[in-house]
C-alpha cells in the first residue's frame, strides 16, 4: 500500500550513500508502488548543479546500484521525474530559502530530511532548517551513523538536534536494524516459546556475533582513518545485534518499550577495566594479501597514508553481559575488512550433555547450535547430533534443520534502506535508536577507545584474506572454544 505522500530531502546528496543506497531504496520502493502521486525526492548538496544534471548522475547510479531485473526505462523515467536538486550551503545561508519555498508548494506532505553528511553537519542543519522555517509537525530527520565520534559529540549533536525537534520526530538510522534477519530475531525469540525456554544462561554456553567482509576501506580512508572498527560497527551494528539477542521480553512492539529492553542490556555492559583489556579485546589491521583471489593492498596503502597508522580494521571482543539471564555467558564479537567471506552469522552454543553415553573416543559429539545467518543467504540453521544412517552400528553426527528464508518465501528480500526509509514516512521509530541508546553504546566503548589509544603498541598486523590476527584465535581458545566456522 502506498505510504502517506512525502517531500524526501536528501542532503549529502551527490555522496556515496545517497548513490549506493538510497537513491536504490527509493526506486524500489517507488517500483513496488510505495510513492503516493504527490511524492517528491530533493536532492540537496552543496555544488552548484541544475536538476537534469543530478538525475542524470542519479541515473548512472541506479544502473549500476538497482538489480539489473528491476530496471526498466519507464519505471527509471517515472522516477527520476520525481527529483528535484537544490544547491544548499549546510554552513551559510546560501540556498535555504530557495529549499524551504520548494517544500512549501506542499505544505502537507510528511518532510522526511535524510541527512546524509558528516555528523558535524547534522546539528547546523536542523538549526538553519527550523530558522528558515523548513520544519513542521510532519517533519522527520534521519541521522546516520556515526553520531559523533565520541560520548561529548554525540551528546552535543543530539542536543542540538533536540533544541529543534522532538525526540518522536528524529530517527536514528542503523541499517543492521531493517534487515530481515534481524527482525527475524524479535519472531524467533517471541513468538517462539521453545526457544525462549531455552535462552539463559542454564542452557546456553556462549554466543558468537562475526561481522565479516573482504572490502578493505573502498575510497573511505578519510572518514575510516579517523572512526576505525570499532566505532563504524561495534558502537552500533554490532551492539544493536547483541541487544537483540539479549534483552527481555518487551512489553509490547511500540517504538520505546522495545527501546527500554534494549537500553537495558547496553547498561548492563560490564566493563573492560585498562588491566583486562588486553584479554578481552584484539584489535588488528590489515596488511598486504589477496580478496576474491585477487592480490590487494594493505591498509596504509588504501588510505593513501605514508606513516603508521593506529586505526584497527578489526576487532574481536568478549563482552559480558551482567544479569541473572546471561551471567558468566561471553558474547564473543569479531568484526573486520579484507576477511576471508562476506558473512554476518550469529552462533547461539548450547551447552554440552552433561554427561554422555556416547563414549568420547568414538563419537565427535558437537554441542546443539543455532546459526542465524543475516548475508548472504538469510536464514537460520539449528545443528543437532544425528545417527548415521546404516547397519553398521550407532555413529552420530552433526545435522541441521534449515530455513533458508528466500527459499521458503520465494520472494525478492528488500534491502534494509527500504523498510527503514518506508517506516520514517510511517513515523514508526521501533526500528530506530532512541537518544539513551546511542549513548550508552558510547558510554561502553569510550573507555576501550581511551584505553587503547595509552598503548603504544597499536592494532596487530594481519593479512589481508585472514581472519584477523592469531590473538583473536588465542583469545577465545583460552576460554576452551572455538570460532565457527560455517561452510560455503
Ligand atoms: C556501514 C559501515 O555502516 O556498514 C561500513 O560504515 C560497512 O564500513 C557496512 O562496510 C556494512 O554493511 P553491510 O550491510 O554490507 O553488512
Amino acid at each position: 500500500l502506498p505510504v502517506a505522500p512525502f517531500d524526501c530531502v536528501v542532503f549529502g546528496a551527490t555522496g556515496d550513500l545517497t548513490m549506493r543506497k538510497l537513491l536504490p531504496a527509493l526506486y524500489d520502493r517507488f517500483r513496488d508502488r510505495q510513492f503516493s502521486p504527490t511524492s517528491r525526492i530533493i536532492a540537496v548538496a552543496r555544488t552548484a548543479m541544475e536538476t537534469e544534471e543530478y538525475r542524470a548522475k542519479a541515473e548512472a547510479a541506479l544502473r549500476q546500484f538497482v538489480t539489473p531485473a528491476s530496471l526498466d526505462a519507464e519505471t527509471l523515467q517515472g522516477f527520476l521525474a520525481l527529483i528535484r536538486y537544490q544547491t544548499v550551503d549546510a554552513l551559510s545561508d546560501e540556498g535555504w530559502a530557495a529549499l524551504v519555498a520548494i517544500l512549501k508548494e506542499r505544505p502537507e506532505q510528511v518532510r522526511p530530511f535524510y541527512l546524509a553528511t558528516s555528523p558535524e553537519l547534522y546539528g547546523p542543519i536542523c538549526q538553519k532548517l527550523a530558522r528558515h522555517g523548513g520544519l513542521h509537525p510532519l517533519s522527520r530527520v534521519v541521522l546516520e551513523k556515526p553520531i559523533g565520534h565520541d560520548l561529548a559529540s554525540a551528546r552535543a549533536i543530539n542536543n542540538a538536534v533536540g533544541e529543534v525537534m522532538p525526540e518522536s520526530q528524529i530517527f536514528r538510522i542503523d541499517h543492521y536494524l531493517g534487515k530481515e534477519t534481524v527482525q527475524n530475531l524479535l519472531a524467533l525469540r517471541f513468538a517462539n516459546p521453545i526457544f525462549e525456554r531455552l535462552w539463559h544462561a542454564d542452557m546456553i554456553d556462549h554466543v558468537q556475533i562475526t561481522v565479516a567482509e573482504t572490502v578493505g576501506v573502498e575510497g573511505r580512508g578519510g572518514y575510516y582513518d579517523r572512526s576505525g572498527a570499532l566505532r563504524d560497527m561495534v558502537q552500533n551494528h554490532m551492539l544493536q545485534l547483541l541487544c537483540l539477542l539479549a534483552m527481555e521480553s518487551p512489553i509490547s512492539l511500540d517504538a520505546d518499550a522495545v527501546r527500554d529492553e534494549k537500553l537495558k542490556v547496553l547498561r548492563a555492559l560490564r566493563r573492560v577495566e585498562p588491566h583486562e583489556v588486553n584479554s578481552f579485546t584484539v584489535r588488528g589491521q590489515y596488511t598486504a594479501g589477496a580478496a576474491n583471489g585477487h592480490p590487494v593492498p594493505g591498509y596504509l596503502a588504501d588510505i593513501g597514508g605514508t606513516e603508521r597508522s593506529l586505526t584497527e580494521t578489526f576487532v574481536a571482543l568478549k563482552v559480558q553481559v551482567n544479569s541473572w539471564r546471561w551471567a558468566g555467558v561471553p558474547f564473543y564479537l569479531r568484526t573486520g575488512k579484507r576477511l576471508p567471506r562476506k558473512v554476518s552469522e550469529i552462533v547461539i552454543q548450547f551447552r554440552t550433555p552433561p554427561f554422555s553415553i556416547f563414549p568420547r573416543e568414538q563419537h565427535d559429539l558437537q554441542p546443539n547450535r543455532l546459526l542465524i545467518r543475516l548475508q548472504p543467504e538469510e536464514g537460520m540453521r539449528l545443528e543437532m547430533m544425528t545417527k548415521e544412517p546404516g547397519p553398521g552400528g550407532l555413529h552420530l553426527r552433526p545435522t541441521g534443520l534449515d530455513i533458508s528464508f528466500e527459499k521458503t518465501f520465494g520472494i525478492r528480500y528488500p534491502d534494509a534502506y527500504e523498510r527503514l526509509l518506508m517506516d520514517v514516512v510511517r513515523g514508526n521509530t521501533t526500528l530506530f535508536m532512541r537518544r539513551d541508546e546511542v549513548e550508552a553504546a558510547w558510554g561502553w566503548v569510550e573507555p576501550l577507545l581511551e584505553t587503547w589509544a595509552e598503548r603504544p603498541e597499536g592494532p596487530r598486523p594481519y593479512v589481508a584474506g585472514s581472519w584477523g590476527p592469531t590473538a583473536a584465535i588465542a583469545m577465545i581458545e583460552r576460554d576452551g572454544r572455538t570460532w565457527y566456522e560455517s561452510e560455503d
